[in-house]
């Protein structure tokens, strides 16, 4: 997938796009044949434990985005701008985009709504870098704008919201994530614009739809946002499976002969001392 293709299928069929943070399950994601692979900044929350996502940067983001890279043949690979890249550093953010592309082999980044965005995306556009805006809920600045919250439920907000899609597209935006607005707006946004919308949390009338990846597998239990379907309940087969890991190996069940190595007696004998 390249982004003409993913533009091009706006009005032919839905897009999908999925999150992906590590090699194998960006493997698996591209094999499934999904249309987008997101390194989200969720990594934060969703693999290392953290609060914000404003608490990861540079560094694992771009370690994490060259694992799935590694793995990735089919789908459009996009990563995050970390918040420190662009919002807190914004005359960096040509070079940092430039990274996930040159480094960790990215066709493009997203980059969440801020008061200075639609400079920063000129910058980068500007550079030949292709940029998928993120507006709704920004969790990089959850806290200007009333916290993790649907956001557009009245009027003036929601044609704010209106308003920078479609001065995001203007800018040059090849899609643009909606998360978190009545699905009624991002109708409205869909149709006023000519770049696919991705949805989170944005109803069924986008362009596409984007989940984060360990949410629709079960394997993020800290809080479930309403927006997500579990396709799969893994954290319990895990935990079942490593205890009864730790039951064969308390009860000498594990390894049995099929997972060992063997040395012929006549070899065994030579050893001194048998
Ligand atoms: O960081 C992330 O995973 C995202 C998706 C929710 C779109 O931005």
């Amino acid at each position: 997938m390249d982004i003409n293709e993913i533009k091009d299928l706006k009005g032919k069929r839905k897009i999908t796009m999925l999150t992906a943070y590590d090699y194998p399950t960006a493997y698996l994601v591209d094999k499934a044949g999904i249309d987008i692979i997101l390194v989200g900044d969720s990594l934060a929350n969703v693999v290392l434990g953290l609060e914000s996502t404003t608490q990861v940067g540079m560094p694992e983001m771009l370690h994490h985005t060259k694992a799935v890279s590694r793995a990735v043949k089919n789908s459009l690979l996009i990563a995050d701008m970390p918040y420190s890249s662009y919002q807190l550093n914004p005359h960096e953010c040509v070079i940092n985009a430039q990274r996930f592309i040159t480094e960790a082999g990215c066709q493009g980044v997203k980059l969440e709504w801020f008061d200075n965005c639609l400079k920063v995306t000129e910058q980068i556009i500007r550079a030949q870098i292709p940029v998928m805006g993120h507006i709704g809920l920004t969790p990089q600045t959850a806290d200007k704008i009333n916290g993790f919250k649907c956001q557009g439920k009245d009027a003036k907000t929601a044609s704010r919201l209106i308003n920078q899609a479609e001065e995001l597209e203007k800018k040059g935006c090849f899609a643009i994530v909606l998360e978190c607005l009545p699905d009624k707006i991002a109708e409205l946004i869909t149709k006023k614009i000519k770049i696919p919308t991705i949805g989170i949390g944005a109803g069924i009338h986008c362009d596409g739809q984007v989940l984060v990846i360990n949410d629709m597998l079960g394997l993020f239990d800290r809080y479930t946002p309403k927006f997500v379907k579990k396709y799969a309940d893994l954290s319990p087969l895990i935990l079942e499976a490593v205890q009864n890991f730790k039951n064969e190996v308390i009860q000498e069940k594990f390894p049995t002969p099929q997972h060992s190595f063997i040395i012929k007696e006549e070899e065994l004998k030579k050893i001194n001392g048998h």
